[in-house]
């Protein structure tokens, strides 16, 4: 089965075997299957974070459980669940009609409900560990008995989780639970988010309908939309180092952005580091690099996962040639 429309950045890959899992009540099924028993098997969602460097020679599973649903009214906050399957973008702005606030921040972020624990998605100043009370799983080590995971079990931290890690083969997400508040708490602090509400009509007042607009703007004018031009968001991680090897490099770069990271660390700006080696805009052949964000490498058209692969480890040499830090590649390499 092809993947290309399956993989944000659009790669040409083939699954040996694919299907789509739509009912939770087909898992026992799948996990009973040929195809699944062989392995080895790849559970997809948005495909927003993923790179094929190579077809996929066993099982290709899109995950599309659908669904919504309160599960507890308490008064002024409310827990609510959203199954995998559903494109994030549209459950925040779901959360948001309802009057449920807390996910604004994290407005167009591509990619589906299921992966947003497995790497703690994260923007302006907001990450999804923050309201996230609950991953309900099939544990695929005791045949898809669904099992609770709280926020603590996820070991959640940056861009990481307990599922990027020893239960990323064990626990499959089927839904996820957040704690949402009737009360909006505006996160404006990151960025240029208060400069954007600035100049909307509600200014000085602003809801948090209108900090998912600005995030939306400020998205949009800054990073590439995986329809038009493939891609999977930021392709590194921003490094995080220790105080002194920050300060050390920032008496050579005064400029260098960094921001305290805690216990002694400081996190660089990855997309700076890049920039400053002249990547910004730089293209080999179909691969690139964007020319308003460095840390999204985009398929202008018919890049291989290989050639992304291989520019991705260009840059990784010249940042650590350059400032003597080596950038960890954000997406799952397949
Ligand atoms: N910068 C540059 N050049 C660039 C890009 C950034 O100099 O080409 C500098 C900026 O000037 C700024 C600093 O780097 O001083 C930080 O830039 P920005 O606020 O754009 O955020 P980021 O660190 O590049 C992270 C996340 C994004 C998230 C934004 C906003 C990671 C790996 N990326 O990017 O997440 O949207 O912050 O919170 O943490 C993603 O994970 O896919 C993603 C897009």
């Amino acid at each position: 089965a092809p993947l290309k429309t399956l993989n944000t950045f659009g790669l040409d890959a083939r699954a040996a075997h694919f299907c789509r899992l739509e009912h939770q009540d087909d898992l026992p099924a799948l996990l009973d299957s040929e195809p699944y028993r062989q392995g080895p098997v790849l559970w997809l969602g948005g495909g927003s974070n993923l790179l094929f460097t190579r077809d996929h020679p066993g099982l290709v599973v899109q995950v599309a459980l659908s669904g919504r649903r309160l599960i507890a009214d308490q008064g002024d906050s409310v827990v609510v669940e959203a199954a995998a399957g559903e494109n994030w973008h549209q459950w925040v702005q779901y959360t948001l009609a309802q009057g449920w606030f807390g996910l604004e921040n994290l407005s167009l972020i591509p990619g589906s409900v299921g992966a947003c624990p497995v790497q703690n998605i994260g923007a302006y100043g907001v990450e999804v560990k923050d309201t996230l009370c609950e991953v309900i799983c099939a544990d695929l080590a005791d045949s898809g008995r669904l099992v609770s995971l709280s926020n603590a079990d996820c070991a959640f931290g940056y861009r990481d989780s307990l599922f990027k890690h020893e239960g990323g083969q064990r626990y499959l997400v089927c839904a996820v639970r957040f704690r949402l508040s009737r009360t909006p708490s505006l996160k404006t602090g990151y960025g240029d988010i208060e400069r954007e509400l600035q100049s909307m009509p509600s200014w000085p007042a602003p809801t948090p309908l209108d900090v998912s607009q600005a995030v939306v703007n400020i998205r949009s004018a800054k990073l590439p939309d995986p329809r038009k031009l493939g891609n999977a968001g930021s392709f590194f991680k921003n490094p995080v180092v220790p105080q002194a090897d920050a300060d050390a490099l920032a008496a050579r770069y005064p400029a260098l952005p960094r921001y305290p990271a805690g216990n002694g660390q400081c996190k660089l700006a990855a997309g700076w580091l890049i920039e400053q080696s002249g990547f910004k805009g730089f293209r080999q052949g179909d691969a690139g690099v964007h020319e308003r964000q460095a840390l999204v490498l985009v398929n202008h058209g018919s890049a291989s996962g290989r050639e992304i692969r291989a520019l991705a480890q260009a840059i990784q040499d010249e940042v650590e040639r350059r400032f003597g830090v080596r950038l960890a590649p954000e997406p799952v390499i397949i």
